[in-house]
């Protein structure tokens, strides 16, 4: 026992701290307004060699300025201003010259004592390339999104203007087509408009997962029947049950959005047989408790996916073939599995294609586990 009171406080061990060690960029100014610290990170930040920074007067060694060309550290004035300020929250600011960087800047005056000189300029610089990659991300969706949907919106007024002006030119069966075709394409617009909802509602964490008992068998069944109906081979499908199947609370319509994306995606990605197989499978779950839960593979024996793009598939987007879809089915099986605490995998199949496993934990909930 240490012998601590009740309520003592402990100091923290003091570390011997090397500049170097820090990810982000790290400029240290000291009493005077001198540069003392620029580690590597900072050099690599802002472009500047160190030793054109170190022992030079804050203003001259980082020359920063906001969006609308005004010198940063004058309009700031660390040293001087109101000795109450503590801190420079992050802003994005600009280093001149042909470079013409943007760094993410935030600053901390450091005093000894409470409204005291200013001992310390502490200045953290970080690239935006992670926030550029962001915004990057986000255009491309809107742009992706916008072709995608004015593929089939074009075909839709195209048909419908047609038979409104020539109606009566166009025999039955020529209008059936039409009016067929606008209906397909109106269900890809909603389809996709519909993992468009489920895309925002994964990316903010807003996925609603309602449980209630599944049978996972049953709907597998399903949506075999449903594809064989469409059109598909029966004799394309094998499925193996392995019972007794441990119970399963899970959203019951996401599960059918994960079959149905699995199954669509071996028909038409995949070749030969598709078997799918359910069974009882330890589950880890993020406390590290380990719990019967189910496993689901879908197997096939296509190309599968290739060894460099595995990481890859579950990335919105990301289609490997062009008889892909939107590349967004695979980021939404993902997004609903791990918000019902599962997780799935992609490996190649004993017989070479893709091979989809994802396992669940029971879910069961709380007030009747
Ligand atoms: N069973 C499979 N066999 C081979 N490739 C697959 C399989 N499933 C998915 N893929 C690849 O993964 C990509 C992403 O799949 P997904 O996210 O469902 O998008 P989409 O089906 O709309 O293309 C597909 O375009 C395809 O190249
Ligand atoms: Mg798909």
């Amino acid at each position: 026992m240490s012998g601590r009171l009740p309520g003592q406080r402990v100091a923290p061990p003091r570390i011997a701290f090397d500049p170097e060690e820090l990810p982000d960029g790290l400029l240290i100014a000291d009493e005077h307004g001198r540069v003392v610290v620029f580690n590597r990170a900072a050099v690599r930040v802002t472009g500047l060699a160190a030793e054109t920074v170190l022992g030079r007067p804050l203003d001259e060694a980082l020359p920063l300025e906001d969006l609308e060309g005004r010198r940063w550290w004058q309009l700031t004035d660390p040293y001087g201003g109101l000795d109450i300020r503590t801190r420079q929250p992050e802003r994005n600011l600009l280093l001149p010259g042909p470079g013409g960087r943007e760094v993410l800047v935030s600053a901390r005056y450091v005093r000894d004592v409470g409204c005291g000189p200013v001992r310390r300029v502490v200045v953290a610089l970080r690239g935006t390339e992670a926030r550029r990659r962001t915004e990057r991300s986000h255009a491309e969706l809107i742009a992706t999104v916008a072709h995608e949907l004015r593929s089939p919106l074009t075909s839709v007024k195209g048909f419908t203007a047609t038979l409104l002006q020539k109606w009566e030119r166009f025999t039955e069966d020529q209008k059936k087509l039409m009016l067929e075709t606008v209906d397909a394409d109106a269900n890809r617009v909603t389809r996709l408009i519909a993992e468009l909802l489920d895309i925002s509602r994964i990316d903010s964490g807003r996925l609603e997962v309602r449980r209630q008992p599944v049978r996972l068998d049953g709907a597998v069944q399903r949506h075999v029947d449903g594809l064989v109906a469409a059109g598909v081979a029966a004799e394309r499908f094998s499925i193996r049950i392995e019972e007794p199947l441990p119970l399963l609370w899970a959203d019951a319509d996401k599960m059918d959005q994960v079959l149905g994306n699995l199954l669509e995606n071996a028909v038409r990605h995949g070749e030969g047989t598709v078997t799918i197989e359910v069974e009882p499978a330890k589950s880890v779950e993020t406390s590290g408790r380990v719990r019967e839960g189910t496993a689901v593979t879908v197997s096939d024996q296509g190309p599968g996916i290739p060894e460099e793009s595995i990481p890859r598939v579950f990335t919105r987007f990301w289609r490997g073939s062009k008889r892909g879809g939107t590349g967004l089915g695979l980021y939404i099986v993902k997004g609903i599995v791990e918000a019902h605490g599962g997780s799935i995998r992609v490996d190649r199949g004993p017989e070479g294609g893709a091979s989809f496993r994802f396992i669940l934990p029971p879910g069961i909930p709380e007030v009747l586990a």
